[in-house]
């Protein structure tokens, strides 16, 4: 299913209308786009990339070895004593982050910041072992890949440059989207020693357990089809039934092949279910008001122009023509795309997807009375099953919340972390297994109603709405109270 937006990704069997059976994805964050190769040669952003040895494994003393870790760095704003600001790196290639995050960038002048964007191990560059065919081996390999030895990366790395440079006063303000924005909250509550505080941007850090009810995400994606068009979402519902009938047979596998102009052969309706409820999952994400080009090229208000073209079809058109034409906003919006392919990677390997069958384990469910996907529930069994066959590994779905916490969050994080802004888009299907709601005076939720997936991390654009002006200039004047605090603190410290 790689090109169904979400890699390989937990695929759930689930049941549909009784009898027949049904598989479903859970969405992987950004899923195979953190991959994806890209032409980042005309950026505008300009930095120095760098390599530092990092330890293998930082919470034991056995030698595993070493990795080069890849970061970017920008000191050109930098003034003496300023604030460094870290992007911490998720799932994919640092340098697409980087360019991705203009809201730093257009920070930096303002605050007479360094930037740092290091790479989060085995993605990108920054591959142990050597190479990522070496990393990926097998469940030895992977076994560093973990969030908390990526944290543990960015503190180790920030010591030493900071002591490098001797920078050591040196405020440190983290910053991170999606993946990135839970680093970086789990950084602040674990490293509040070697931070300020941080931006969470679209950080689903409670999408563990049953913290936030698992039916939320598709709620969430469904509920914004839903706003701009009923008959779009009722559409949308019928099609899985239809899918499914016509893919009993051969014959109603080549009409659903040619329907949806899929290259080559369509072995079975599951890929195209597939395959069309990761574009709308990621459509939800990425329904930002103004044309973009984060995971795909788009128009503004995507989801719109999808419903459009299934409302607008000729009466008597077919759902599942109508499913075809919307859907083709998401997949073909340039035009240039000659047929479908279903599948372009089926036995590559993601990062994330040793991260989902080891820590983190986010389960989801479909609610037939809410959703407009079929509905199905999060097995836990078989994604343990699942996992050991795949790579010989174990999911541990408590681990998340015992090491990081999040389980009533409202009294254990009040009580013990400061200085974090939980930024989100009530669009976004991640926003749901976000922080909502103020916690604490310096523990501040910033949501926008029509906000998508971390918007607020991109750089500002003349089409930007207001309502986006405004949560950037919050965040804005937050990172400025902290920086101030942190400077007269240091100020009363070094008078004494
Ligand atoms: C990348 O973009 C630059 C500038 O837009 C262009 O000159 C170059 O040919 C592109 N490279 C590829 C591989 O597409
Ligand atoms: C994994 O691969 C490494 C390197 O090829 C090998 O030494 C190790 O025994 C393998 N481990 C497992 C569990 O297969
Ligand atoms: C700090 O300096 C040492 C010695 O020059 C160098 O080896 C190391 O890579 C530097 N660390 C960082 C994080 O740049
Ligand atoms: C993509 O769009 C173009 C222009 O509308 C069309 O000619 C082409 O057939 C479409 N590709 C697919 C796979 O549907
Ligand atoms: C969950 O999966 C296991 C293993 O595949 C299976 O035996 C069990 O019946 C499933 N439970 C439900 C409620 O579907
Ligand atoms: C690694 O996978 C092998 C099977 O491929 C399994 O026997 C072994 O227990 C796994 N090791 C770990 C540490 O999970
Ligand atoms: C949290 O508090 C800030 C003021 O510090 C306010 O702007 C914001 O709207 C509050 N967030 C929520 C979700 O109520």
């Amino acid at each position: 299913m790689a090109t169904s937006a979400i890699p390989l990704t937990l695929v759930l069997i689930l049941c549909f209308f009784f009898f027949f059976s049904f598989t479903q994805s859970t969405p992987q964050l950004l899923g195979k786009y953190a991959n994806k190769p890209r032409n980042l040669s005309s950026s505008s952003y300009k930095y120095e990339t760098r390599y530092f040895t990092q330890r293998l494994d930082h919470f034991s003393f056995h030698e595993y070895g070493s990795f080069s870790q890849r970061y970017l760095i920008n000191t050109r704003n930098w003034v003496a004593k300023g604030p460094i600001f870290m992007y911490c790196g998720n799932e994919g290639d640092i340098e697409w982050f980087a360019t991705n995050s203009g809201f730093l960038w257009e920070l930096a002048p303002r605050f007479g910041a360094m930037l740092l964007f290091p790479e989060h191990r085995y993605y990108g560059e920054s591959m142990p072992y050597g190479s990522k065919e070496e990393a990926y081996k097998n469940n030895t390999t992977l076994a560093f890949l973990t969030a908390e030895q990526a944290i543990a990366d960015y503190a180790v790395l920030l010591k030493e440059l900071k002591h490098n440079l001797s920078a050591e006063g040196c405020p440190v303000v983290l910053f991170g989207g999606s993946y990135g924005g839970m680093l970086a909250a789990w950084m602040r509550l674990k490293y509040p020693h070697l931070t300020i505080g941080a931006v969470a941007s679209s950080a689903p850090i409670l999408q563990f357990e049953d913290i936030v009810p698992p039916e939320t995400f598709y709620n969430i994606v469904s509920n914004d089809f839903r706003r701009e068009s009923t008959t779009c979402f009722n559409k949308i519902k019928e099609s899985w039934g239809a899918l499914q009938s016509m893919g009993e047979n051969a014959d109603g596998l080549m009409q659903l092949a040619k329907t949806f102009h899929i290259c080559g052969e369509l072995k079975s309706s599951d890929d195209l279910s597939d395959w069309l409820s990761s574009a709308y999952s990621y459509l939800a994400m990425v329904n930002y008001p103004y044309p973009s080009d984060f995971l795909m090229p788009l128009p503004g208000h995507p989801i719109k122009e999808v419903c459009k073209r299934i409302d607008s079809a000729a009466d008597g058109t077919s759902v599942l023509d109508r499913i075809f034409h919307g859907v083709s906003v998401y997949y073909n919006y340039t035009g240039a795309v000659d047929c479908f392919k279903m599948d372009d990677d089926p036995h590559g390997m993601s990062g994330w997807q040793w991260q989902a069958c080891t820590e983190m384990v986010m389960p989801m469910t479909s609610d037939p009375d809410k959703s407009m996907f079929p509905s199905f529930k999060f097995n836990y069994t078989y994604e343990q099953e699942r996992c050991m066959r795949s790579y010989g590994v174990k999911p541990r779905g408590r681990w998340i919340t015992t090491e990081f916490g999040g389980r009533d969050f409202k009294t254990t994080w009040k009580n013990s972390g400061s200085n974090i802004i939980f930024a989100n888009g009530l669009l976004d299907p991640w926003s749901g297994g976000s922080v909502l709601q103020n916690v604490s005076e310096t523990l501040i939720a910033l949501n926008t109603e029509e906000g998508a997936h971390h918007l607020d991390l991109r750089a500002s654009t003349a089409n930007d709405p207001e309502w986006l002006i405004q949560q950037r200039t919050s965040e804005i004047r937050l990172i400025e109270v902290w920086i101030n605090d942190y400077n007269q603190g240091r100020g009363s410290a070094l008078s004494m």
